[in-house]
C-alpha cells in the first residue's frame, strides 16, 4: 500500500526545537530512572500536546493539572507544554517511550502507524455523523476494547476525548471531488486519510502539525482538513481563506501514558490521576460541541474568510467518491470492528 508523500527533508522541525529535545532527551534517561522514588515524594507529570491551549486538548489539560494540585495538595505538579513547545506528534510518542514526557493525548489518526491499526477506523470518512453517535463508541465496549489494545505498543490508554469534525480549507472553496484534483493536502500520517485524498484526486502530504502553518504559507501545501477549533487557534484564516464544511471526518483524542510510570505511581496516586483525569475528560468532551460552534461563529465574523456549506448532492458526491476507501480497509482496521462500530452507532454498514 503506497504511503504518503512526505514533507522533503529540508523542511524539518525548526532548529529550537530541535535544540530542546537534545537537552530533554538526556534529561529521559534520568526521568526513566527516578521511578523508584518514595510514594508520597512530589511528583511530576508533563503533558506535551501540540494544539493551543484555547482547544478541548487544551481546556482539558489545564482542568487536570488544577485538579491534581488541588487534590494531591500541590504535590503533584502537572507541566503543560502545548503547541509542540515539548515534542512534536511526529515523535511524542518515542518521547513518551523514554520517559521524556510522562502523558500525551495524540489524535487518534496517529496510532495507526504506532503499530494499532485498529484506531484508523476513527479515520474512515463520513463515518460518524454527529458527536453523539463518536460517544457511543468510545464511551462503551468498543471503546474500552481499544484502549486495551494499545498495550500491545507500550501504551496504557486512559480515555477518549472529542474534538470534533474536519472541514476542509483551501484558497478556493471544495465543494465537489472535481475540486480537489491536483491539490496538495496536508493529512496526518494516516494510511485512511492518504488514501482518502487520492480518492479525490489530491496529493496527500504527511506533516506533522506544527509544521503545517508554515508550509502552507510557503507553499508547500495548498489545502488542509482540521476541525474549526484548530483551524482558528493555528491562525490559518489568513493563508486559507476558504472553508468548506465538509464535515467529512471525526478528529478525537487517547489520552496515553507509559505502563512504566503508570506502575511507579503506586495505588493510591494511581486512583487519583485516574479519578482527575477521568473528570477532565468529562470538561473537554463537554467544552467540544462549544468550542467548534464559537470557532464558526468567529470565523463567519472575521475578515477575509468565506465559510462554504455543501448542498446534499455535492455532500453525496464527496462520499460516493471516498467510499473505496472504506472498502480498502474494512479488513485492516481489524475483522469485525467496522461491524461492531456500525452496530453501536445503529447505521448499516
Ligand atoms: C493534527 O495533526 O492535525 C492533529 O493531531 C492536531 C491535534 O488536534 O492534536
Amino acid at each position: 500500500m503506497p504511503v504518503p508523500h512526505r514533507m522533503p527533508p529540508n523542511a524539518s522541525a525548526p532548529a529550537g526545537r530541535v535544540r530542546r529535545r537534545a537537552v530533554l532527551v538526556g534529561g529521559a534517561l534520568a526521568a526513566a530512572c527516578g521511578v523508584a522514588t518514595a510514594r508520597q515524594a512530589p511528583l511530576l507529570l508533563r503533558f506535551s500536546h501540540v494544539v493551543a491551549p484555547d482547544t478541548p486538548k487544551g481546556q482539558m489539560a489545564l482542568r487536570l493539572q488544577a485538579l491534581l494540585h488541588e487534590r494531591s495538595g500541590g504535590r503533584i505538579r502537572v507541566e503543560i507544554y502545548p503547541d509542540s513547545q515539548l515534542w512534536g506528534d511526529d515523535d511524542e510518542m518515542e518521547a513518551l517511550r523514554l520517559g521524556a514526557v510522562e502523558m500525551l493525548a495524540p489524535s487518534l489518526s496517529k496510532f495507526g502507524m504506532a503499530g494499532v491499526p485498529e484506531f484508523e477506523v476513527f479515520d474512515l470518512p463520513f463515518l460518524f455523523r454527529d458527536l453523539a453517535q463518536v460517544r457511543r463508541v468510545t464511551q462503551g465496549r468498543v471503546g474500552r476494547e481499544l484502549l486495551e489494545r494499545l498495550g500491545r505498543q507500550q501504551m496504557v490508554g486512559l480515555g477518549f476525548l472529542d474534538n470534533g469534525f474536519k472541514q476542509m480549507s483551501a484558497h478556493r472553496p471544495l465543494r465537489r471531488p472535481a475540486d480537489f484534483a491536483g491539490l496538495r493536502v496536508r493529512v496526518q500520517a494516516s494510511q485512511v486519510l492518504g488514501a482518502q485524498m487520492r480518492a479525490l484526486g489530491a496529493r496527500p502530504v504527511v506533516l506533522p502539525f506544527g509544521e503545517t502553518q508554515r508550509a502552507l504559507a510557503t507553499g508547500v501545501v495548498d489545502a488542509a482538513e482540521n476541525p474549526l477549533s484548530n483551524y482558528l487557534t493555528q491562525q490559518l484564516a489568513p493563508l486559507q481563506p476558504h472553508v468548506t464544511l465538509t464535515q467529512h471526518g471525526y478528529l478525537g483524542y487517547a489520552v496515553v501514558t507509559h505502563p512504566r510510570w503508570w506502575k511507579h505511581l503506586g495505588r493510591a496516586d494511581r486512583a487519583l490521576v485516574r479519578q482527575a483525569l477521568d473528570e477532565a475528560l468529562q470538561h473537554g468532551n463537554r467544552l467540544a460541541a462549544g468550542l467548534d460552534q464559537a470557532a464558526l461563529a468567529t470565523l463567519r465574523t472575521q475578515p477575509g474568510v468565506q465559510v462554504h456549506m455543501l448542498g446534499t448532492t455535492d455532500r453525496d458526491a464527496l462520499r460516493q467518491a471516498v467510499q473505496p476507501v472504506v472498502e480498502q480497509f474494512r479488513r485492516s482496521v481489524g475483522p469485525g470492528l467496522l461491524d461492531a462500530v456500525h452496530g453501536v452507532i445503529g447505521d448499516a454498514a
